[in-house]
């Protein structure tokens, strides 16, 4: 009875570890934050249909814009939503 408990704590726990969420800009520079916030579309969009989401912090701007690049003819972005990405998975405070 005991470890049923335990379990089921322990998996509520693991659940709720599991589901961090991607971050939402909130910039100052009202120009900054428009492009943070089409970056973050974009991403959520364009990135997660084959795999989950990988999150902005699990790589540091020079590796984000190898796999950016590595991602791209997957994805089939342009540059220009290439870069609106990049921006956005590299600004995470
Ligand atoms: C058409 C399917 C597809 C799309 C769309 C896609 N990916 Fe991937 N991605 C993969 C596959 C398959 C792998 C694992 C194999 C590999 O590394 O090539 C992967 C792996 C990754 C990895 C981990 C690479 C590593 O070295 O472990 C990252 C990061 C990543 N993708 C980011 C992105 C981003 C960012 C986008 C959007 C621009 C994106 N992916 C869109 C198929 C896709």
């Amino acid at each position: 009875m005991k470890t049923k408990i335990l379990l089921v704590i322990l998996c509520a726990g693991i659940l709720f570890s599991c589901r961090p969420t991607l971050y939402i800009p909130s910039s100052t520079d009202a120009q900054k934050q428009e492009v943070l916030v089409t970056g973050r579309k974009l991403y959520v969009k364009n990135c997660s249909s084959c795999h989950n989401l990988h999150f902005p912090k699990e790589y540091n701007a020079e590796r984000w814009a190898i796999k950016l690049d590595q991602m791209q003819p997957k994805a089939k972005i342009s540059n220009e939503d290439k870069q609106l990405i990049l921006q956005f998975l590299t600004s995470q405070p």
